[in-house]
């Protein structure tokens, strides 16, 4: 087994690059037909990751939502939608959040040392939280491995910009989808499809684009990131 999972970094942004809006309601950048895309791609997954503030912000569900998805993982003697993963420096997560109590999908919660037993009391049995020996920030790598470790071989990291940079930068990341919507959202306090780093990719070392595709009022533009990026569904539906 690989010593860490095929992983596919998926999101959407706007025009002028930002994931959200800086207000307290979530954007809607992408259209149905482009959500359904997304939900195919989650449906070849093992597992999906998104950090912590989106849990808070968001209050995704995370599940596969098509029931003939959802029957097809099953027949294949997987559970009807992958796991959920998230990562946490304070603990400050509810368990009455849909990442916790929609579906019946397995949970992990990675935290630092520190953060762990609280989390495990407040969580109750509404998932697993890893305590990853970190003293403050977990490396991303330790969970790419343990997820690995786990049986997880494809991994969709859908977010926020503190997660994907992370990714990025520690040159974990296989292929990328990004969506870019057709609107400007104009606000620098909104957050960005990634912050400050050393990315992989630059100037001098450009990523292969591999895929264009309009989807209504939207286009997906994927990225080959890594050498182990394969081409099994060159539309888009990973
Ligand atoms: N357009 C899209 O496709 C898309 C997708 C997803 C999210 N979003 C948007 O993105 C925004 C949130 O993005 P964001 O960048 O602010 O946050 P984020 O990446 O969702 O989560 C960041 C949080 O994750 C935890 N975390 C991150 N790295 C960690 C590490 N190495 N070790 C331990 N914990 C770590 C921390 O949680 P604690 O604060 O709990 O310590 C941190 O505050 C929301 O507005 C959401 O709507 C957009």
């Amino acid at each position: 087994m690989a010593d860490r999972p095929y992983t596919l970094l998926s999101c959407g942004m706007s025009i002028d690059g930002y994931l959200d809006s800086a207000g307290p309601s979530r954007l809607r950048l992408s259209n149905e037909a482009d959500f359904d895309r997304v939900d195919a791609v989650r449906a070849r997954c093992d597992a999906i990751l998104v950090g912590a503030a989106t849990v808070r912000s968001d209050d995704p569900r995370l599940l596969v939502r098509s029931a003939a998805r959802r029957a097809e993982r099953v027949a294949s003697g997987r559970p009807p939608s992958p796991a959920k993963v998230t990562l946490t420096r304070r603990g400050d997560l509810s368990p009455t959040a849909a990442f916790f109590t929609a579906g019946d999908s397995d949970r992990l919660v990675y935290c630092p040392t520190g953060a762990a037993g609280e989390l495990r009391q407040r969580l109750g049995g509404a998932a697993t939280v890893v305590d990853t020996g970190a003293r403050g920030d977990i490396p991303v790598r330790t969970i790419s491995e343990d997820l690995s470790a786990r049986g997880v071989d494809r991994l969709m990291v859908e977010g926020g910009g503190t997660v994907l940079t992370q990714f990025l930068t520690a040159d974990l990341a296989d292929e990328l989808h990004l969506v870019v919507a057709p609107l400007f959202v104009g606000d620098s306090r909104a957050p960005r499809l990634v912050g400050d780093g050393c990315f992989p990719w630059h100037a001098g070392r450009r990523a292969p684009l591999v895929g264009v595709r309009q989807i209504g009022d939207v286009v997906l533009l994927r990225y080959a990131l890594s050498d182990r990026f394969s081409d099994e569904h060159p539309d888009g539906e990973r």
